[in-house]
């Protein structure tokens, strides 16, 4: 036997033990010892399939993807367990994701430990389950709870395991041990393929699909996934099998599965830092400046980890208004049912709130989010100087501001970082962590651990202004902007973005967010900063008659009382018209291929430029921001991952058909572009000589 397949008699019961860290993933060696294993089982009466570590088999191994195939295939391994002529148990703990649950729903029985969870994720990397998993699921679950889960992607706990029929027994205790006496006494085969096909229930199936078709808009993953599924009522099983493989290869060969696969990986590559040479240190309390809607969202991130948080304003009803939007948010996720109500006070509980600087003297990290204004931020640093303890770090949550000049307020810079969040901060998955010319590795690798400990996928960045991800938005805002001027209406820039995967058009976005920010921003830029007048002509306009966006019930769109839905308004187009005409603009039909085009290749040229100044490590952490803070549709991948399926030589011949249209302010080309092109090169694939 392999080191990863090992096999141990116990009385009649043959144990097949699978030892592949970290998760378990069903590799080909796990594969062919499992096969080995099962043909060697000799006289014994049952089998017990079981992972040691932490986990049952995460699933496939995604790393194999896109390689030539090698057998036994998993599919393969599944007939293996079905053939085998003695009762094979599954002992599920930990996990059974995608090909781990397809491997368990190869076994005739599985018992699963109370806190074990089981889930189809592949649709979450563009792909569903291809091992027989869509065929033998609803035969045990029923074919609306096959696609629930297979279509949301979410693991389900064991007590509903059980329900569905995907499970026959919950263990407690030993699931080994619980494991060999089930299987002991089970005296036949029981093979899932063997029972009826599952019957159609429309209207449950339907209330899946709308769910999805909502939540999964683009992802061509979702069809095939439900003509599979669905191909087990209208097929015979093997035949069943060859759809859901046939429907499966299409996917996985193609590029939104690439794409997904890639961010899956990348969204694990972002937390590690090359060259990193320090290990945490331990956090226990944690100290929030600013009771806003940032602050107040920083602190229920950290108290929903199990933190204690010392919540800190100024203004002392500025803090009790703060207070009071985390319980009534903390309340409506218990009315919800995403917690329960004890958890939701406890969590309250963890916040609480300190009337003077010096509540912050026992917090080993505290995060400032007040008011972006540099005066400001130094003011807040120069007091927490005075009371944190030495070796507590500090953090900024600033969006665009020099950290490197915040931290100048402080004795010790090598203690301050950046940590910015995105809003609602307690909901958004990014975290940009700025790493300043100062800062200490140990305050770094604290910051990244900090992230994780509260489930943050954090991305690290130089110090620059907006650092990756708003430094790069700017281009992309500015397009939107001028492909108005020059003859889109509103909604046909916003549909044309909307279409393209994300989550909310540019325009409906400023206005969500508030005219007056960019109209500030733009009236308190410093030296070196630079913006397009003609891009933002109509935001000021509409800003100076009190059309602020959302808030105002009336910004680029119209807003109905109580409704958030952005409503075209004539005279928005009849001010566009008279601007352009003001400023010499010639209008035209501009198309929603050229408006993505543009704002696309802004976000494209801006992250090249990141990315060879160093800003950012990696180009995949870029595409980690923009799926992760952004809302850029994870079936492409993000900006840099999609600007490689173009290719190099396609975009700077791009870049160039704008510059010589448009001149060289906006549409150099980023060196590194160019670079790629000549080389035949990739982002992905691109080193900086550091
Ligand atoms: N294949 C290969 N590597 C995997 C993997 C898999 N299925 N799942 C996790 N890993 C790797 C991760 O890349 C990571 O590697 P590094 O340490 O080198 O970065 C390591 O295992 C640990 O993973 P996490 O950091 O994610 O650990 P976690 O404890 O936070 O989460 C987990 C564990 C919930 C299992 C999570 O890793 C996960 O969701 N994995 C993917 C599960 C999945 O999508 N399974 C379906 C695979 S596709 C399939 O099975 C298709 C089919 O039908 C044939």
């Amino acid at each position: 036997m392999s080191e990863i397949v090992s096999t141990e008699s116990r009385g009649d019961c043959l144990v097949i033990r699978v030892n592949n860290p970290p998760v378990n993933a069903l590799g080909h060696a796990v594969r062919a010892g499992v096969v080995t294993a099962l043909a060697d089982i000799g006289g014994a009466r049952c089998a017990v399939l079981h992972c040691e570590g932490r986990t049952f088999f995460a699933g496939a191994d995604i790393t194999e993807f896109g390689k030539p195939p090698q057998s036994p295939s998993l599919p393969e391994m599944i007939a293996a367990l079905e053939d085998c002529p003695a009762p094979v148990i599954a002992a599920i703990h930990g996990m059974a994701l995608g090909g781990g649950l397809e491997t368990a729903l190869g076994c005739d029985y599985r018992i699963i430990d109370r806190k074990a969870r089981i889930g189809f994720p592949e649709i979450d990397l563009g792909i569903f389950p291809g091992a027989g998993g869509t065929q033998r699921a609803p035969r045990l679950a029923g074919i609306a709870a096959t696609l629930g889960m297979t279509l949301d992607g979410k693991p389900i706990d064991a007590t509903r395991a059980v329900k569905t029929g995907l499970c026959d027994e919950i263990s407690d205790g030993d699931i080994l041990e619980n494991a060999i006496e089930f299987a002991m006494q089970q005296s036949q085969k029981r093979r899932i393929r063997d029972l009826p096909s599952p019957v159609v229930d429309q209207p449950a199936i339907d209330a899946e699909l709308a769910k999805a078709a909502k939540a999964r808009r683009g992802q061509i993953a979702v069809d095939k996934a439900t003509e599979a599924v669905l191909a087990s009522a209208a097929l015979p099983f093997e035949q069943g099998l060859e759809k859901e493989r046939e429907l499966f290869l299409e996917l996985i060969g193609g590029p939104q599965s690439r794409a997904m696969r890639h961010l899956f990986f990348s969204e694990r590559l972002s937390a590690k830092v090359d060259g990193l040479n320090a290990s945490p240190k331990s956090l226990g309390l944690i100290g929030v400046v600013g009771s806003g809607t940032m602050g107040s969202g920083i602190a229920m991130a950290f108290a929903n980890a199990g933190f204690s948080v010392r919540l800190f304003d100024a203004n002392a009803d500025a803090l009790k208004a703060g207070m009071e939007r985390i319980r009534s948010l903390y309340m409506a996720s218990a009315a919800k049912g995403r917690t329960s109500e004890a958890e939701a006070l406890d969590r309250y509980d963890r916040i609480q709130p300190a009337h003077n600087w010096e509540a912050f003297s026992a917090c080993d990290l505290i995060i400032e989010a007040v008011f972006e204004r540099m005066d400001v931020k130094k003011a807040v640093f120069a007091e927490l100087d005075k009371v944190a303890r030495a070796d507590a770090i500090l953090a900024t949550n600033t969006s665009y501001l020099d950290v490197d000049s915040i931290a100048a307020a402080t004795k010790d810079p090598a203690r301050i970082l950046g940590m910015h969040f995105f809003s609602p901060a307690n909901v958004m998955r990014l975290l940009e962590i700025v790493r300043g010319a100062k800062t200490y590795d140990i305050t770094l690798a604290t910051a990244l651990d900090a992230a994780k400990r509260i489930k943050k996928v954090p991305v690290v960045s130089g110090v620059c202004h907006g650092f990756i991800g708003n430094r790069m938005l700017k281009g992309y805002g500015r397009e939107a902007g001028l492909c108005m001027m020059e003859g889109a209406a509103p909604e046909a820039v916003d549909k044309a973005l909307y279409d393209f995967g994300m989550p909310m058009g540019p325009l409906a976005m400023a206005d969500l967010a508030g005219l007056d920010i960019g109209y500030d921003n733009r009236r308190s830029m410093t030296a070196g900063e630079d913006y397009e007048p003609l891009a933002s002509l109509l935001q000021d306009r509409l800003v100076e008659i009190g059309r602020k966006g959302q808030k105002t019930g009336a910004g680029i769109y119209n807003y109905e009382p109580g409704n958030r839905t952005p409503r075209p308004d004539p005279d928005v187009n009849a001010i566009i018209e008279q601007l352009a005409a003001e400023h010499g603009v010639k209008r035209r039909d501009v198309s929603s291929e050229e408006i993505v085009e543009r704002c696309m290749l802004a976000l494209i040229n801006e992250g090249a430029a990141i990315l060879s100044e160093g800003i950012a490590q990696r180009a995949s952490d870029i595409d980690v921001v923009y799926a992760n803070g952004y809302g850029f549709p994870r079936y492409r991948g993000g900006p840099m991952f999609y600007a490689d399926e173009l290719g190099a030589g396609h975009i700077l011949e791009r870049l160039e058909n704008y510059q010589e249209k448009y001149g060289p302010k906006w549409w150099t080309p980023s060196p590194l572009i160019r670079e790629l092109a000549a080389s035949g090169g990739t982002f992905g694939h691109w080193k900086r000589d550091r």
